[in-house]
């Protein structure tokens, strides 16, 4: 993991991107809600020069700030929090964790290009990739990341992008990221990985040899649940491309008062993943000897079928598990009204704790475009459904609890 400074993580991550003046200046970074930026005398006297050259301007490589769809003081703190998470070179971030995945995507695609697309992903990508992408042209190949002979077989050459999640929502499978990289390398394709699951704090996929990392920052990153974003973290060379193409030109940009309360949020990162954690294996161990649970699927537990995996891959389990029991349907509409601390909501990676319950055969339905190959992957995850739990801050004894009187409901 690459260092660049000899202060520590925790450090880096609360003062990147700020001031650090010395004079009477606000302790807390001030939130800069303009939207456009009055123009010094030196950048006018330079762009009226018929010499002038705009790359840098247009790219985000140029300091001056013109106007907050190209940048803005507050989203710049935040790209630069983001990434000292990474320990990368940059990021970009965006309004939401789909306007980050679909930069990347319409950035580096064009008709005729090849997407190789893991069979489950986030469903709103899957449907972005068959209701978008291939309507314009691309072509898109589903394929299970896990089997590498078929990522092989998958990613001929002329590939332009492998797309992968690990852990993947919302059956907790897990990617080996630096095979697939490899993979798609050796094709001449670039790997991009959602990598919104593991957070930072497990998983670092540029030093696993992935291009692109996408990160729902309105997840672990923000932590409070109240703040849509989403980022992408790369090379300064790639994110540079894509700022010029994506937060100029398709404008999906973050709003100041969200980038603050997200950086504000990350200044807790790694405290909040050590917590998530470790109330998961809490939670997962107590949903494993549950006599009415039929199985529990958490990263960290032995008895996740990638458990060795996931032991190399995430140096933090992070707080994201699902679990299933004989009539998932039942235990929902108990749980919809009698859970007292889960709140039965989607979304994730917040303090409080949150669940709720997939029906597998719905997943089947086309706007979700998942094929029967992959309904086959999310079977053997997921079985006949799932109920998908993040594992909030609260104190995990009164989680157990909550989900024991559910299940006592349960016949
Ligand atoms: C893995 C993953 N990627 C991307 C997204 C999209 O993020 P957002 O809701 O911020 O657009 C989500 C949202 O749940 C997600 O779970």
């Amino acid at each position: 993991m690459a260092s660049s400074s000899s202060k520590g993580y925790r450090t880096r991550l609360i003062h990147a991107g700020e001031s650090g003046e010395k004079g009477n200046v606000p302790s807390a970074p001030p939130i800069v809600p303009s939207a456009t930026f009055v123009m010094p005398p030196a950048h006018v006297d330079a762009y009226t020069d018929p010499s002038y050259d705009w790359t840098n301007h247009l790219t985000g490589a140029e300091e001056v700030t013109e106007y907050a769809r190209h940048t803005n003081p507050t989203i710049r703190m935040l790209e630069q929090k983001v990434a000292a998470a990474e320990e990368a070179e940059a990021a970009a971030v965006f309004g939401s964790g789909m306007a980050a995945a679909t930069a990347v995507l319409l950035h580096r695609l064009r008709a005729g290009d090849r997407l190789v697309l893991a069979d489950v992903c986030y469903v709103s990508v899957s449907e972005f990739a068959h209701d978008t992408l291939a309507g314009l042209g691309v072509e898109v190949v589903r394929v299970d990341p896990t089997d590498l002979d078929a990522v092989r077989a998958a990613v001929r050459p002329g590939t332009t992008l492998v797309y992968i999640e690990s852990p993947t929502n919302p059956i907790m499978r897990l990617t080996d990221i630096a095979a697939v990289a490899e993979i798609a390398r050796a094709a001449g394709a670039e790997t991009v990985v959602d990598s919104t699951f593991a957070t930072p704090l497990a998983t670092r996929p540029l030093d696993l040899g992935a291009d692109w990392v996408i990160h729902s920052l309105t997840k672990y990153f923000s932590g409070h649940g109240d703040a849509l974003g989403g980022a992408v973290v790369a090379s300064a060379e790639r994110i540079r491309g894509l700022w010029q193409d994506s937060r100029i030109r398709q404008g999906g940009v973050l709003s100041p008062f969200d980038a603050w309360l997200i950086a504000r949020g990350m200044d807790t990162l790694p405290i909040r993943m050590a917590v998530h954690e470790a109330s998961a294996f809490t939670v997962a161990r107590f949903l494993e000897a549950h006599p009415k649970v039929t199985r529990v699927m958490y990263p960290g537990l032995p008895s996740h079928p990638q458990h060795e995996l996931a032991r190399r891959q995430m140096r933090n389990m992070s707080g994201m598990l699902t679990f299933q029991v004989e009539d998932g349907a039942q235990l929902a509409r108990i749980m919809a009204r009698q859970l007292r601390v889960f709140q039965f909501a989607v979304s994730l990676g917040q303090q409080r704790s949150l669940l709720f319950y997939i029906p597998a055969e719905q997943v089947g339905q086309p706007p979700f475009h998942l094929s029967e190959h992959a309904l086959r992957g999310y079977q053997a995850f997921g079985g006949k459904g799932l109920f998908r739990v993040s594992v909030g801050l609260e104190d995990a004894e009164d989680l157990c609890d909550d989900l024991a009187a559910s299940l006592a409901m349960l016949p």
